[in-house]
């Protein structure tokens, strides 16, 4: 008879093991996994009668990823996004919640025709085009590894009915690239590497430093260099009375006025619940 271990008894281990590797939600991350090896929705664990031998070696080789600061959702090859479920994995920023923030702004305002810049695995973009079936939606992406994830998400979310999107590969801060849509776009939307690059021994978790690309992370000194020229971009892209979401670093608000008084108006931050300003949206004016 092949010996059963109960779900209590293994995710009980794990947490202990991903408490001692100072991972923040070790529970919750254990749970996570012990549904993921078993098949199941985390609600669902206690109808299961417990982990076979084979399937406790998958979990405990998960849990000893993670405790190596492999992030949970590279494990489960999934990030939740609102309402949508991504893939992800090497290669790709894994998006964060706080994005949904300016994904939930950018379904305020829709529009006819909406650009997201440098999509990643098109979190923007493709919670867009769920919510706001009315709006064509663009995604610009330049990483070749990130662009084979946001095809892929692109494509499982139109099989499962969502209006597609399109990719384009490209700088989304070369006035070439889309630029037949210049002068057009309803939304601009974008959540770009905006981190300060880290001084030495200052850097962020192992999570972030190890596993996302640092090109969609790190942007110079002051976290500026990819959202200047953006920010031009994007202007470029907007008709007039079009609006553009941001998502940018705390400390970044006292240089987003003048970074974006050239050619927006009715500039305004965005805290998060914890009262982390978290992005700015601004409204193109006429030249
Ligand atoms: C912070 S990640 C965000 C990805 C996605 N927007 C999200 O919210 O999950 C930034 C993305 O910008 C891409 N990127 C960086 N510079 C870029 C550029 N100049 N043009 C296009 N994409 C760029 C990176 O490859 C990365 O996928």
């Amino acid at each position: 008879m092949t010996t059963v271990v109960p779900v209590s008894e293994a995710v009980r281990e794990a947490t202990a093991a991903l408490t001692r590797a100072q991972v923040d939600s070790a529970r919750s991350d254990a749970l996570v996994l012990a549904a993921h090896v078993l098949g199941v929705p985390r609600s669902r664990l206690v109808l299961v009668a417990g982990f076979t031998p084979a399937a406790l070696a998958e979990f405990r080789r998960l849990v000893a990823d993670r405790a190596r600061r492999v992030p949970l959702q590279h494990l489960t090859g999934v990030a939740g996004f609102g309402r949508l479920e991504l893939a992800v994995g090497p290669g790709v920023f894994v998006p964060r919640p706080e994005t949904e923030l300016l994904a939930q702004w950018a379904l305020t305002v829709g529009g006819a025709l909406a650009v997201d810049l440098a999509s990643g695995s098109g979190a923007l973009a493709l919670a867009l085009a769920h919510g706001s079936p009315a709006t064509r939606v663009v995604a610009v992406e330049r990483s070749p590894a990130a662009v084979a994830w946001l095809r892929r998400n692109a494509a499982a979310r139109a099989a499962a009915g969502d209006r597609p999107i399109e990719v384009v590969v490209g700088d989304a801060t070369d006035p070439r690239v889309l630029a037949e849509f210049d002068g057009t776009v309803d939304l601009v939307v974008s959540n770009p590497p905006y981190v300060p690059e880290p001084s030495p021994g200052d850097g962020p978790p192992p999570e972030v430093a190890d596993h996302d690309p640092p090109e969609a992370v790190f942007a110079g000194p002051d976290g500026l260099a990819v959202i200047r020229p953006l920010a031009a971009r994007a202007a470029a892209l907007l008709r007039p009375g079009g609006w553009f979401g941001l998502e940018h670093d705390e400390t970044q608000p006292p240089a987003l006025p003048a970074l974006l008084s050239p050619w927006f108006a009715e500039i305004a931050i965005h805290r998060d619940l914890t009262g982390r300003p978290r992005y700015v949206t601004a409204r193109r004016v006429a030249d």
